[in-house]
Parts: C-alpha cells; sequence; structure tokens
C-alpha cells in the first residue's frame, strides 16, 4: 500500500465496514472517533511499515475488483523463519461485502503465501457472531483449531481459531504474481 492507496483506503474504511452494533476485530479501530479516524488509520499503518523487519512482519495487501479499491487483505507473522506461519486479516468496505469476494481474495493471498514466501501454514480467527468470516475460512480450507474467549466491550465473546494448510487450500483463479523477489529478501528467504 502507497500513500494515496492508504488515503483512499482510510476513506473507505470511513464509510464503514460494519454494522453499528457489530465489533468484528479484537482491536476496535472502527470505533475511532470520524474527526480522528483517518488519521489513525494511516498512523496505524505508518507504524506498521516502519517496525517491519525479518522477526516481526505484517504483509497488508490492497484489493482492488475491476479495478476498484474495496478493502484490504493481510497477513501478521512474528518468527517466520523459524515458525514458517501467519495470521490473516482482511476487510471489505460495507457495499463490496457479500459478492464473493472476500473468498476469492483470502484465496488468493493464501496461495501467494505457500507458492511464493515459503509459509507451512496459516491461521485466522473470527468471533462466533461473525459468519461472513467464519464462513470464509471454512470454505477456503482452513480448520476449526480451538475456541478461546476474548475480551470485547467489557464481557467476552467466543473466537473461533483456524488453521489452515497447503493440502487443504481450496485454490481459487490462478494467480499472476509479479515483484515476489524483493519481498522474498525483506523477509530473509534469500
Ligand atoms: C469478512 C469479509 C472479509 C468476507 O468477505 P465477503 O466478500 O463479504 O464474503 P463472501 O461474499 O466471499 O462470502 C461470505 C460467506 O458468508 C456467508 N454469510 C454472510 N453472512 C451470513 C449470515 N448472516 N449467515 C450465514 N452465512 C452468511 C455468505 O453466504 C457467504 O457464503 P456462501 O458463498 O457459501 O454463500 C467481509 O464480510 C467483511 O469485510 N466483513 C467486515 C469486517 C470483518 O468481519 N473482517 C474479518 C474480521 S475476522
Amino acid at each position: 500500500m502507497d500513500d494515496d492507496t492508504l488515503i483512499a483506503l482510510a476513506n473507505l474504511a470511513a464509510d464503514g465496514v460494519h454494522g453499528e452494533d457489530e465489533m468484528p476485530f479484537l482491536q476496535p479501530w472502527t470505533r475511532t472517533p470520524a474527526e480522528r479516524f483517518q488519521q489513525q488509520y494511516l498512523q496505524h499503518h505508518w507504524g506498521v511499515r516502519s517496525r517491519f523487519s525479518a522477526d516481526a512482519w505484517d504483509l497488508d495487501l490492497a484489493v482492488r475488483h475491476h479495478g476498484e479499491l474495496v478493502g484490504t487483505q493481510g497477513v501478521a507473522t512474528r518468527s517466520f523463519l523459524a515458525t514458517r506461519t501467519g495470521e490473516t486479516g482482511s476487510w471489505l468496505g460495507r457495499r463490496f461485502q457479500g459478492r464473493g469476494i472476500g473468498t476469492v481474495m483470502r484465496q488468493t493471498l493464501c496461495a501467494f503465501l505457500f507458492d511464493h514466501l515459503g509459509f507451512e501454514q496459516i491461521t485466522s480467527s473470527a468471533f462466533a457472531d461473525n459468519p461472513a468470516s467464519n464462513q470464509v475460512s471454512q470454505k477456503v480450507g482452513y480448520r476449526l483449531n480451538g475456541v478461546q474467549r476474548v475480551p470485547r466491550n467489557d464481557t467476552w465473546v467466543s473466537s473461533n481459531e483456524y488453521l489452515l494448510t497447503p493440502d487443504t487450500l481450496v485454490r481459487g483463479p490462478a494467480l499472476t504474481v509479479t515483484g515476489a523477489e524483493p519481498v522474498r529478501k525483506l523477509i530473509g528467504l534469500e
């Protein structure tokens, strides 16, 4: 994500990512007051960039559908060279949800991580009251790997923990990949 894309994503997220009475994220960043929303979104991503290292890196990618910016799909890792695993996370602008884009973007990132960045497994979490996210994980081939309580709104919610391995990935459309070599160097694979 370059800065122009980040600004466009901040504006897209400010238009709404979920219903007012819902909170699909562990870190409730979508509740940031409107007057600080875009600034905080940018500062978060600049922070992610500035902390990028082979020991702890996040790769957050912009998602475009027929050229239109629709949301993000990313993966967060710690000690990747040792563990070869990472946790996926995503969101789409509300008007782009429920059209199958979330499934294809997850299939795309997971295939890229397994085929080009040396991942051996991928995890994801979805709150029990987020059917779309749970459904996407299951459709893409993740298996349930436990359930835990996590704090939300001064109480708790069940979080379904999912695990994906290359043999269970349900692949989407064939990928065309460019620019993977510099990323492999950055994360210490070469
Ligand atoms: C989660 C998210 C990325 C999924 O993307 P999406 O494009 O909406 O998902 P898709 O259209 O590819 O698939 C959603 C699936 O969930 C199902 N689904 C959605 N709402 C549902 C509901 N209330 N009950 C049952 N199933 C539901 C859909 O039917 C679909 O399954 P199907 O293709 O088998 O019919 C998107 O909805 C989103 O950004 N949500 C808000 C942010 C969020 O929750 N992020 C993830 C945090 S863990």
